[in-house]
């Protein structure tokens, strides 16, 4: 065989190979959620994808708040597009991707994007096929969503592959994420649910908190939570906001940032098979099951 043609030959073989990755790859889709709003969902969703991506992971962030959507704020950027223009005003996917620290991507929700839960099948998959490449270019898709039990938010829940419910150790909070919880029931996979608490006075007392309320989680509803650590309350994450900067990049040496980066090696940690990356449903999965329910 010529040296021109095994070369050929070569460049087909690789190319089929990098094929075969690619086919195989998914995003892994984390939804964070909690029962009752203002805990810290959205400082948590922002400096765990930076800190993520500081890692090497491929992150984007998903603003699912469509009443009060901030992420890019606390990314200290500001969005120009929206999810929504990928149909209105046929954006392509890179059009709507904002960049922000650390290369950290991002797609805000938009106002009117509840609009999507009432779309017909044709423009669905335009969307979802719009969106597909992320599968290929996001190692890891976390979707912030609003506050409160309504549908949307479980719609979201159920359809990514894992959820993380943030908490803060009042009781008017567990009371909302035992709600939250019981909610899911029968709609979400048990084994995809962790819980991080969050501004917490004291470690030892937010543990023993977090203890009763794992236990009773499992003795009555019957779900075990994984639990990924807790954040303290640290005004060092009151200032950053008010910097609209992530506290991570702002105070890196801060109480807060150090336990983010705790959880995300616990996050990375609960699955050693993620670089294979074939259990996960990616993006074209969780916006089937969240558009069409299917
Ligand atoms: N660990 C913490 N220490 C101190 N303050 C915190 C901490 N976490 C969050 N906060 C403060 O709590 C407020 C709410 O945080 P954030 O916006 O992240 O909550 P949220 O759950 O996303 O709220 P919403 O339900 O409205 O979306 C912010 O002003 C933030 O500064
Ligand atoms: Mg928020």
């Amino acid at each position: 065989m010529a040296i021109g043609d095994q070369a050929e030959r070569l460049r087909s073989i690789i190319s089929d190979l990098r094929l075969q990755h690619d086919e195989q790859f998914n995003s892994r889709t984390i939804t964070i959620t909690s029962g009752k709003g203002g805990v810290g969902k959205t400082n948590i969703t922002v400096n765990l994808a930076i800190c993520l991506a500081m890692r090497g992971f491929r992150t984007v962030i998903l603003d699912a708040d469509f009443g009060l959507s901030n992420v890019d704020v606390m990314l200290g950027t500001v969005s120009r597009y929206s999810f929504v223009d990928l149909l209105k005003n046929d954006k392509r996917l890179e059009d709507i991707l904002g960049i922000g620290p650390a290369g950290v991507r991002f797609i805000s929700g938009g106002s009117g994007a509840i609009e999507l839960l009432n779309m017909d099948k044709r423009q669905l998959d335009s969307i979802i096929d719009k969106m597909a490449s992320l599968d290929k270019t996001a190692d890891i898709i976390l979707v912030d969503t609003g506050a409160g039990i309504t549908p949307s938010v479980t719609r979201f829940m159920q359809a990514s592959d894992e959820v993380i419910l943030v908490v803060t150790p009042e009781p008017a909070s567990l009371t909302d994420a035992y709600a939250l919880v019981k909610s899911s029931i029968g709609l979400i996979e048990q084994s995809k649910m962790h819980i991080v608490f969050n501004r917490v006075a004291d470690i030892r007392e937010a543990k023993d908190t977090e203890d009763r309320f794992l236990t009773t989680v499992e003795r009555f509803l019957g779900v075990r939570v994984n639990s990924l650590g807790c954040v303290n309350h640290d005004n060092a994450v009151l200032k950053a906001v008010k910097k609209q900067q992530p506290f991570i990049l702002e105070y890196p040496q801060c109480k807060a940032a150090e336990q983010i980066r705790t959880i995300a090696d616990a996050l990375l940690g609960t699955n050693k098979t993620y670089s294979i990356g074939r259990s996960y449903n990616g993006i074209r999965g969780f916006l089937n099951r969240l558009l069409k329910g299917a």
